[in-house]
C-alpha cells in the first residue's frame, strides 16, 4: 500500500483515485476574482506606515556617510535607518541578508538606508532625501568565458556535484566520425513575478511568542521563520510569518531576500506599529534574486547512424562576490541521452553584481538549451530527423547512475506531441518555406525535470463539524495547492472532497518545505496521505468530533533504487518576417510524461504557464547589465519584455499517461517547472527551420535571426 514496496513496475499509485485526476475548479478563484484574497502589502492591519529602501548607485565601495537630517525633518517620518543606526543582527553570516551591517557596498542597487513614515508618499519623498556619500572603489561586472579568474564551486545548486566525467569524451570527440562543438550562451533573467516582493511586519515587544509577525509573499512561510529568526537572533516561536496567496515567485520567493529581514528590522524600529515594505519594480532586478548568464560549451560525438559517443557540457556563469550561487546548468546533461562517454563541468566568475538564484527550473531551463539546439544543429549534418536522433539516443537506465527510471517517458512524449502538432512529414530543409512574406519553420526540444521530496513536512488532519480539517503550512503561489491537497487528502480519507478543507499559509499551522524544485504536491501530497492512513488506522472510518492526528511526510527508499523525472517533448512553429526580421511563435504545442495529472485544469494551466514564459525567454527577456555601472538598464517591464497575450498564439499542452508506482503514493510528479525547460530551444531550432539562420544566443531577436541579405 506505500510507495516503497518493493513488488515492481506494474503495479500502480497506491491511491484509488475519486476527487483526484478531476478538473476541479480553484478554491482560491472566487476570492481573487473578488479581490478579497490579500496579498502581503494589503494584509488586513491596523494604522500601517511605510518603509521605503534608499539603494546603492555604485556597484562596489563603501557608503561613508549617511546624511538622514533632512529626511528626518519631514512631518511624518518615524525613523531613518542606516548602517550606523541600524539594529545589529545576531548573524551576519548571510551577507545577502546582513541589511545595513556596515558600510560597504557590493552591488549597485543594495540596501544602504530606509525611511519608515506615515504614508508612502512621505516614504518616498523622504528615502530621496538621503544623501549618501560612497568612496568608489573599482568594480568588476563583466561576464566572460576567457577570465582567468574562474573557480570550481565545491557543489551547484542544491547540493549536486559541480563536474563530472564517465567515460572518455576526449577520445570520443578524436574518434567519433561525426562531431559538433559549439558555445550557446542564455542571459542574465529576472525573474518577475507580478506581485513584487512585499512584507508587512509587526513588531510587539510584549508578546512572548508571536511578538514579530510577517505577512511576508513567499513560497515557504516556515523557511522564512527560521531564516529571519535566526538572523534576528529571536526564539522560532517568537517568529510568524503569514502568507495565504501570492502573486507568483518563480523561485526569487523561495528563499528570503534583503527585503524581509528590512522589514523585520523596519518594524523593531516602531514597535507597535505594522510597516509595509514592498520592492518596486525597479528594485526587483537588483534585491530579489535572478537566473545568471550563462556560457555552455556543448560537444557532441556520433555514430553516423545518430546514436551519440559522447556528450559533454562545460559551463561558465556568474555569481555574486558577496555570496555565492551555482547555478547547476549542466545538471540535465548527466542523464538525458545515451552516450558512453559524458562530461559536465561548472566555473564561476564571482562578480560585483547581485546575488543570483532561483529562476523557474533553475539548471534544467538554461541547461537544456544549449545540449537541445546542439542536438538539433547535429541532426541537420546526420541528414536526420531530430524527433528520430532523440529516440535513438533513448537509454535504457539512468546513464549516470545506471539505476533503471521510476518511469520514463520521453519517446512517447515526443512520439504523441510529433502526432498532435502535426510533424510527420515536415520538409527537412530550412529556409524554404516563404508564406505571405514570413520565412516558417518548425522545430522540436525535449524537456526534462527530477522528481524532488523534501526532507520536512507534517500535516495535521483533524475531524470537526462532520468535516476534515487538516493543517500543513504549505504555500499556493499561483499553482493551486489550495484546490489538489484537498484531492489528495480527499482520496487518502476516502471521503468526498466537498468533506475536505486543508488550511496552508501559516506558522501556526505545522511546518511545510518550500514551494521550490516541483516539491509540493509531492511532498506535502505525501505528509498528508500519511496522515490520512494514521487517521483511519486510529480513528476508523468513523471519527469523533476533535479526532486529530499529525504525521510527517515518510522518507521514500525507492527514491535511492529509482532514478525519478518527468520529461515533456516541446513543439514549436516560428514565422519570421522576410524583410524585418521580427518573429512570432504561431504555435507551440507541449506534450508531457508527469505521473498522474492530479487536476488536470490547474496542471495545464502550470504547463503552458511554464511555456509561456520560456516563450518570453526565447524571443525577448533579457536582463542588460552595463558593466560600466553593474547595473541592470532595463529594469522595468516597459523595457524588460515577457510575453503577453499578443506574444501568445495557439499554445497547447497535453500530457501522456503514466503510471509511477515510486515516486509518492498519489503517482505524480512535479510540474510547476517543466513547462519552461524546452520552450526555447523549440523556438530556437524552428527559428533555423525557417530561415536558416542558427541562433545560438538568446533571446532571438529580430537582428539575430534576419537572413542574410
Ligand atoms: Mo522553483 S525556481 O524551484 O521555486
Amino acid at each position: 500500500m506505500t510507495d516503497t514496496d518493493m513488488t515492481g513496475t506494474d503495479m500502480t499509485p497506491a491511491l484509488a483515485p475519486h476527487a483526484i485526476g478531476r478538473d476541479l475548479a480553484r478554491r482560491d478563484g472566487a476570492a481573487k476574482v473578488r479581490g478579497t484574497a490579500f496579498y502581503a502589502d494589503e494584509s488586513p492591519v491596523e494604522n500601517p506606515v511605510y518603509c521605503r529602501i534608499v539603494a546603492s548607485t555604485i556597484a562596489r565601495g563603501r557608503a561613508v556617510s549617511v546624511d538622514t537630517g533632512e529626511a528626518e525633518g519631514l512631518d511624518g517620518v518615524l525613523a531613518v535607518l542606516t548602517p550606523a543606526t541600524a539594529e545589529r543582527l545576531a548573524s551576519t553570516s548571510d551577507a545577502e541578508l546582513a541589511v545595513l551591517q556596515d558600510d560597504r557596498v557590493g552591488f549597485r542597487g543594495q540596501i544602504v538606508g530606509a525611511v519608515v513614515a506615515e504614508s508612502f508618499e512621505v516614504a518616498r519623498d523622504a528615502a530621496a532625501r538621503v544623501r549618501v556619500e560612497y568612496e568608489v572603489a573599482a568594480h568588476d561586472a563583466a561576464l566572460s568565458a576567457d577570465r582567468d579568474d574562474l573557480y570550481t564551486p565545491d557543489q551547484v545548486n542544491p547540493t549536486y556535484e559541480t563536474d563530472t566525467a564517465q567515460g572518455d569524451m576526449a577520445a570520443a570527440m578524436a574518434s567519433a566520425p561525426v562531431t559538433l562543438e559549439r558555445t550557446y550562451t542564455t542571459p542574465m533573467l529576472h525573474n518577475n513575478p507580478m506581485e513584487p516582493h512585499a512584507t508587512t511586519a509587526l513588531w510587539e515587544p510584549d508578546r512572548g511568542a508571536g511578538a514579530l509577525t510577517l505577512y511576508d509573499s513567499t513560497q515557504g512561510v516556515h523557511p522564512v521563520r527560521s531564516t529571519v529568526a535566526a538572523v534576528l537572533g529571536l526564539d522560532e516561536d517568537q517568529v510568524r510569518v503569514v502568507c495565504p496567496y501570492v502573486g507568483g515567485g518563480f523561485g526569487s520567493k523561495g528563499m528570503p531576500h534583503a527585503n524581509t529581514v528590512l522589514a523585520a528590522m523596519a518594524a523593531r524600529a516602531v514597535p507597535g506599529r505594522p510597516v509595509r515594505v514592498a520592492l518596486t519594480r525597479q528594485q526587483m532586478f537588483s534585491l530579489a534574486g535572478y537566473r545568471t548568464p550563462t556560457i555552455q560549451q556543448v560537444q557532441l560525438a556520433a555514430q553516423r547512424d545518430g546514436a551519440l559517443d559522447g556528450i559533454a557540457i562545460d559551463v561558465v556563469e556568474q555569481t555574486s562576490r558577496i555570496k555565492e550561487f551555482a547555478e547547476q546548468t549542466g545538471v540535465p546533461t548527466r542523464n538525458m541521452y545515451a552516450a558512453p562517454n559524458r562530461r559536465t563541468t561548472h566555473r564561476l566568475a564571482a562578480l560585483d553584481v547581485p546575488v543570483p538564484s532561483w529562476m523557474r527550473a533553475p539548471g534544467e531551463c538554461p541547461g537544456m538549451f544549449g545540449p537541445e539546439v546542439a542536438l538539433d544543429e547535429l541532426a541537420a549534418e546526420l541528414g536526420m530527423d531530430p524527433v528520430e536522433l532523440r529516440i535513438r539516443n533513448e537509454p535504457d537506465v539512468d546513464p549516470e547512475t545506471g539505476k533503471p527510471f521510476s518511469t520514463r517517458n520521453l519517446v512517447a512524449c515526443l512520439r504523441r506531441g510529433a502526432e498532435q502538432f502535426g510533424w510527420p512529414g515536415r520538409d527537412p530543409r530550412p529556409g524554404v518555406r516563404l508564406e505571405g512574406g514570413w520565412w516558417i519553420g518548425t522545430g522540436v526540444a525535449s524537456a526534462t525535470y527530477p522528481v524532488y521530496r523534501m526532507p520536512v513536512s507534517t500535516a495535521v488532519i483533524g475531524y470537526s463539524g462532520g468535516r476534515y480539517v487538516a493543517r500543513i503550512g504549505a504555500a499556493d503561489i499561483g499553482t493551486g495547492a489550495w484546490t489538489v491537497l484537498p484531492q489528495i487528502a480527499a482520496d487518502a480519507l476516502g471521503v468526498p472532497v466537498q468533506e475536505v478543507e486543508v488550511l496552508i499559509g501559516d506558522t501556526e499551522y505545522p511546518p511545510a518545505s518550500v514551494a521550490g524544485g516541483s516539491s509540493g504536491t509531492t511532498t506535502w501530497g505525501s505528509a498528508l496521505v500519511a496522515a490520512a492512513e494514521q487517521f483511519r488506522g486510529k480513528f476508523g472510518a468513523d471519527p469523533h468530533e476533535g479526532d486529530e492526528i499529525e504525521a510527517s511526510v515518510p522518507e521514500n527508499a525507492a527514491s535511492e533504487r529509482f532514478a525519478m523525472h518527468a520529461y515533456g517533448a516541446h513543439f514549436a512553429e516560428v514565422a519570421v518576417h522576410a524583410d524585418t526580421g521580427e518573429v512570432r511563435v504561431p504555435r507551440l504545442h507541449g506534450t508531457f510524461a508527469a505521473g498522474r495529472i492530479v487536476n488536470p485544469r490547474l496542471a495545464r494551466s502550470q504547463l503552458l504557464g511554464g511555456m509561456t514564459m520560456g516563450l518570453g525567454m526565447a524571443l525577448m527577456e533579457d536582463s542588460v547589465l552595463d558593466p560600466r555601472t553593474g547595473h541592470v538598464v532595463n529594469h522595468d517591464l516597459a523595457e524588460y519584455h515577457v510575453a503577453t497575450n499578443a506574444d501568445v498564439a495557439d499554445l497547447r499542452a497535453d500530457w501522456v499517461h503514466e503510471d509511477d508506482p515510486h515516486v509518492n503514493p498519489m503517482g505524480s510528479k512535479g510540474i510547476g517547472e517543466i513547462g519552461i525547460v524546452g520552450t526555447a530551444a523549440a523556438v530556437a531550432n524552428a527559428a533555423w527551420h525557417a530561415t536558416g539562420v542558427r541562433v545560438r544566443d538568446l533571446p532571438l531577436t529580430l537582428d539575430k535571426v534576419l537572413p542574410p541579405a
